[in-house]
Order: structure tokens, then C-alpha cells, then sequence
């Protein structure tokens, strides 16, 4: 019934064990904040739609949207104006559309593994062929260059990156985002760089690779950052040329990005930063509490992850971690299990700590006493 491309790929590991869930689990599986977006955005959303922003709007993003955009990130990177701004349908859109507009049939994209979960099948729905490339967890899930350059061939066109890492968390170092852009500039290929979590880092930095080359696109989204996963709104930051591109390529699946969310999110772009200083403090202690306790049960390694809000344990039980995500969801916890991320998952199971301390200390002896049970 369906085209051979979709049929070869598969549902999403995170949604398959969410949607199993029963009323009342505790929810450490899906991607996102337990907070509310601020007041500030809500009521500009309400605004937007009393002032009537209910038409089309431009197919890159309302130009007001793209300016403020710019001229935040260009306090970290220079010379980044409005025309370099494309809206998006979040970062999930953002990325299904560079797929589109970069990739012939048969080129190869370079992938994280493990990585997040839409960046192997877009690759297949383009009819591209996704690479892995090993995120080393003895070197804090980070990448090898040496590797990585092995993997790069006539036909490689573009290559992946994430950091801070969904479900790592782990976040590149100013040295290992040097040797990726020497590789790509030395090889001539793209970087598409996903920063969803860029805002999301605990005492590090974050390396954007905004402008690091010619060739480089920046992802990011409005979902993790403002606390609107569902509003379904991101951007992404290229060279000019290829933003008009990308642009022609979003007109044949969104038309435009939508237009009351886009002047909600420009009326509420001067509260961001207040949000974000409110939230990762308690994110951090979160993020402390919960690679403690999972520590603490048998067979279970965790180390502490440095940016986003996942927690990756590496297990020593023998079972697929399929299989166990679903003994623990049975107890009444919500997890995604490694293999959703790809092969080098597998043995791990990720736990989102955007969750209230009570869920995550519940949680937590869930968990270890599913695992006491199968040990
Ligand atoms: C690394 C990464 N990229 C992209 C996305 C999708 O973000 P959006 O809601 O903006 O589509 C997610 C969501 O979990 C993510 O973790």
C-alpha cells in the first residue's frame, strides 16, 4: 500500500513505549519540559490570535520573526542577518526539509550512533543512505575524527551532529568541533548541525557550528527551549542562498510556518533568557539526583551527562532493552529504550529528568526494583 521508502522504516522507539502508557505512569520518556512556557508567551499567543494573525504568512517565516532572530544569534556568530533565518515546523521539520533540499538518491549522510531518531529514516524517506558513526561512550559519547573521516566516501554528502546529545547528553569539546569542521571543510561536505539543546548546558560550553563553514546549517527549535514542543516552531541559520532553497523546498510541505505561533513567539523573544536562567538550575539538581540514584542500582552505570535533560545508564542485566523499557513501563514508568537510538544503544535506556523530583526519586526505585526482580 505504501512507497517501499516508507515502508522500510520504522515508528519511533520513544512514541512506541509512550503511547503504551497507562493513565498515571510516571512520565521520564518524552522529550520535554514538565514546566509550563512562561505566562509571557501564552498570553502573547492569546494576543496573536485576537489581532487576527490567522492568514498565510511568508513561506521562510515572518520577516519581524527572522530579524530577531538573527540579531540573537549574532551576539555568538557575526554577520548573521534575516535572509540567513528560515521558520521552521520545529526542528523535526527543519531537518526533513535540509534532507529535501540537500540529498539525491544514493548520497550517504553521516549519523550519530547513537543519536536522535529521525536522523537515519529521514535519511531513507529522501532516499539518501544514513551512515552511523560511533559516539564513543568510554570517551564521554563523543565522536573520533579518525573514524569518522574513514567513513566519508565519493558519495558522502553531509554529515550530523548533535550536541549538547539527545540521549547522551553529552556536549562537544572546543577540540573535537574543531576536527569535525576541518573534516568537512577539508572534504567538502555539509554540516547539519542539530542545537535544540544548545540553551540546555551544565558548567560548559556550548560550540554552535553557526557560520564555522560555508557549508554549515544550525537546526534549532522553539520546543525545548521556550517549553513549546507542541506549538511545532524552530528555525534554522545557513548561508543565504541555500535558506531560499530550503524555503522553496518547505512551500510543497507547509505552505508556511504558522503565523499566529510565529508573532507569538517574536512577542515573547525578550522573556526567553528569564525562562531559561529559572529552569536549568532545577534541571541541574534534577540531573544530579537522578545519575545518583541510578548509581545505585545493581548492574546500572551512569555518567554525568553535561548538557540536555537525559540521562543514557549503560546495563549489565542480561535483557534487550526493549524488552525492558517495557518491564518497567509494566511498573509504571516511562522510558526510551537505547535501541530506539540506534545499534550502539542497545545495553542503555534513556531517562528524561525533566521531571519533578518526587517522579524521578519514585521513578528511580521503579526501576531498580524491576531490574532486583530479572537480576
Ligand atoms: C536532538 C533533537 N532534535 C530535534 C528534536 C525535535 O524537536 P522539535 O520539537 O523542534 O521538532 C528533538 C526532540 O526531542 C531532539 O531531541
Amino acid at each position: 500500500m505504501v512507497s517501499k521508502r516508507l515502508a522500510s522504516v520504522g515508528r519511533s522507539g520513544i512514541r512506541e513505549i509512550f503511547q503504551m502508557a497507562g493513565e498515571g505512569a510516571i512520565n521520564l520518556g518524552l522529550g520535554e519540559l514538565d514546566f509550563d512556557p512562561p505566562e509571557e508567551v501564552r498570553e502573547a499567543l492569546k494576543r496573536a490570535v485576537d489581532l487576527g494573525a490567522s492568514k498565510y504568512g511568508p513561506t521562510a517565516g515572518l520577516e519581524e520573526l527572522r530579524e530577531a532572530i538573527a540579531s540573537l544569534t549574532s551576539r555568538c556568530t557575526e554577520g548573521i542577518e534575516a535572509r540567513n533565518v528560515l521558520i521552521t515546523a520545529g526542528a523535526t521539520g527543519g531537518l526533513l526539509a535540509c534532507y529535501q533540499t540537500l540529498f539525491d538518491p544514493g548520497d550517504e549522510v553521516l549519523v550519530p550512533d547513537p543519536g536522535f531518531v529521525v536522523y537515519g529514516p529521514d535519511a531513507i524517506l529522501v532516499g539518501a543512505k544514513a551512515i552511523p558513526y560511533v559516539l564513543h561512550e568510554e570517551r564521554e559519547y563523543l565522536p573520533d575524527a579518525t573514524e569518522v573521516e574513514a567513513l566519508v566516501t565519493p558519495k558522502t554528502k553531509a554529515i550530523v551532529v548533535n550536541s549538547p546529545s539527545n540521549p547522551t547528553g553529552s556536549v562537544l569539546s572546543a577540540k573535537i568541533h574543531k576536527t569535525i569542521v576541518d573534516l568537512a571543510v577539508d572534504r567538502d561536505i555539509w554540516i547539519i548541525s542539530d542545537e535544540v539543546y544548545d540553551r540546555f548546558v551544565y558548567g560548559t560550553k556550548h560550540q554552535t557550528f553557526c557560520n564555522a563553514h560555508e557549508k554549515s546549517i544550525v537546526v534549532n527549535s522553539f520546543s525545548k527551549s521556550m517549553g513549546i514542543p507542541g506549538w511545532r516552531i524552530g528555525y534554522l541559520v545557513a548561508d543565504g542562498a541555500l535558506v531560499e532553497e530550503i524555503s522553496k523546498m518547505q512551500y510543497y510541505s507547509l505552505a508556511c510556518p504558522p503565523t499566529p505561533i510565529q508573532q507569538a513567539v517574536l512577542m515573547a523573544l525578550p522573556h526567553h533568557e528569564r525562562f531559561i536562567g529559572e529552569i536549568l538550575p532545577i534541571l541541574d539538581r534534577r540531573r544530579r539526583l537522578m545519575v545518583r540514584l541510578l548509581n545505585r542500582i545493581p548492574g546500572f552505570s551512569c555518567e554525568m551527562p553535561k548538557g540536555a535533560f537525559y540521562t543514557f545508564p549503560r546495563y549489565d542485566v542480561d535483557i534487550a532493552s526493549r524488552k525492558l523499557a517495557e518491564m518497567i513501563l509494566g511498573a509504571g514508568v516511562i522510558s526510551s529504550p537505547g535501541s530506539a537510538f540506534g545499534g550502539m544503544g542497545e545495553s542503555h535506556i534513556r531517562f528524561s529528568y525533566a521531571a519533578p523530583e518526587e517522579d524521578i526519586a519514585r521513578g528511580m526505585e521503579i526501576v531498580r526494583s524491576v531490574v532486583e526482580k530479572i537480576g
